[in-house]
């Protein structure tokens, strides 16, 4: 802790490096399927409501205690309110939680790279490859491993900034692809029905779980509700305004995710019809949708090999930042060295992610509240542990720890914080209220107790 802390270089640093570990598997595989089987415009709606509301006082509190304090999750909370030193610790399950799942979808990610690589797009294209791909014992282990291990060499010998920098070229060319994707198509024949379902709500549609999916999926994209702001914040420099950050991140993660959805959703009519059975295929939707339409397109190998690649380099930034989280919790807690950590650190996820990856195959028959593994781990984090964090931090901040010192960062140039109102009523009562009943239906639904 005697280190001085690095800043971050410049105004758009901050964004940059912030928005380079929020875009990733969230925006592009799963913000897709989840919008795919939440109703499409419906789900999209919802999820801009809760960003400019939920996403925005969050944000704000997140980076704000950051920068105050200048320390990580676990120390900041503390040095705000004795009391409330839990949060932080709270706040550190869930990387630990999301980081073994997260790098077995990045090996489906090198899977699917190396089948167009070889040539194999016809076979790729056809329904049973992806199921049959995961339920294989041992196949999706070893490129779950040779993602994991990737991450982990990254890390151990210090090359992120390579990584990051290259993303940040990788990452507008991605954007370019999935627009290009997208443009090709919603002009098939047949897409139109497609993209009415993604952008017109239908509001019959419309039920609570709707609405905890979408709140899910926003912690989950812009990585709020797990310390990871709150470590942010203690690298941004003084006069880097917080608002303006705020509202930037919002919008680049939010477009990402929107583009990914109109090249997937749109397709998904196309080549599988518009049944819910098509629609509500989860995790899998990313693989089993663009394979199809590689497969239609004049050099649809080609640019499947591009497209996997750029993914896989959105994937491998966030999956370096998660692992860094663990293992900078690790280093501070245990007081371990750095690399010892780090080997901790990718033990555990290599164990763990072993599993998740056995649930698709050998372990399918392992229900956890009648869920699939990866599915119970996705809905431990999202849909539990950070609405409960996100409570807490509102409710501490709010009323023990008072949001004066967030003003304070909001307006720490000179500039006014307009929604300060807003902003207040959202934290104490509107969040907190809200959030509470998330949880109750979650748990209620996970249980049993209701059904929808
Ligand atoms: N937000 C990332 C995504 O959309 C995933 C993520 C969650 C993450 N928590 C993180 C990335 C922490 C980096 C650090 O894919």
């Amino acid at each position: 802790m005697d280190k001085k802390r690095d800043s971050f270089s410049g105004k758009l640093g901050f964004v940059f490096a912030a928005a380079g570990s929020a875009v990733g598997l969230g925006n592009l595989w799963r913000f897709p399927y989840l919008a795919a089987k939440y109703g499409g415009g419906i789900f999209i709606l919802i999820y801009l409501i809760l960003v400019l509301t939920f996403g925005f006082t969050l944000m704000m509190t997140e980076i704000a205690i950051g920068r105050k304090t200048g320390l990580s999750a676990v120390g900041a909370f503390k040095k705000l309110d004795k009391r409330f030193g839990f949060v932080g610790y709270l706040a550190c399950i869930v990387p630990f939680i999301i980081t073994p799942y997260y790098c077995v979808i990045g090996g489906w990610v090198i899977k699917y790279l190396f089948a167009f690589l070889t040539g194999n797009v016809s076979a790729a294209a056809t329904d049973d490859y992806f199921t049959g791909f995961i339920a294989r014992p041992v196949e999706p282990i070893i490129w779950f491993l040779i993602f994991a291990v990737l991450t982990s060499v990254v890390v151990i010998i210090g090359v992120q900034k390579g990584i990051e920098k290259a993303s940040c070229i990788l990452m507008p060319i991605l954007i370019v692809l999935v627009l290009g994707i997208s443009i090709f198509c919603i002009t098939r024949p047949g897409a139109m029905e497609g993209v009415k379902y993604y952008l017109l709500p239908d509001f019959s549609a419309f039920s609570p779980t709707t609405v905890l999916a979408a709140m899910g999926q926003l912690f989950y994209s812009m990585s709020l509700a797990m310390g990871i702001m709150i470590t942010y914040g203690s690298y941004m420099k003084k006069d880097v305004d917080l608002h303006t950050s705020v509202r930037q991140i919002e919008i680049f993660d939010t477009a990402i995710a929107f583009l990914a959805g109109l090249m997937i959703v749109p397709s998904v009519f196309v080549f599988s019809g518009g049944s819910e059975e098509a629609l509500g295929k989860g995790p899998s939707l990313m693989f089993i949708t663009l394979p199809k339409v590689f497969e239609s397109m004049n050099f649809g190998a080609v640019i499947g090999v591009a497209f996997f690649i750029l993914v896989l380099f959105a994937a491998l930034t966030s999956s370096i930042s998660l692992l860094e989280t663990n293992v900078s919790i690790i280093c501070d807690k245990c007081h371990m060295e750095r690399k010892k950590a780090t080997i901790l650190a990718s033990a555990y996820i290599i164990i763990v992610g072993a599993i998740v990856s056995l649930g698709f195959g050998p372990l399918d028959f392992v229900k956890i509240i009648g869920l699939g593994l990866l599915d119970f781990f996705d809905f431990i984090s999202n849909s539990v542990l950070m609405p409960i964090v996100a409570l807490l931090t509102c409710i501490s901040v709010g009323f023990f720890i008072k949001p004066d010192f967030v003003y304070e960062e909001a307006e720490c140039n000179g500039k006014k914080f307009k929604e300060k109102k807003f902003y207040t009523i959202m934290l104490k009562w509107i969040a907190p209220i809200c959030l509470v009943l998330i949880l109750v239906f979650a748990v209620s639904e996970a249980m049993g107790w209701i059904s929808v």
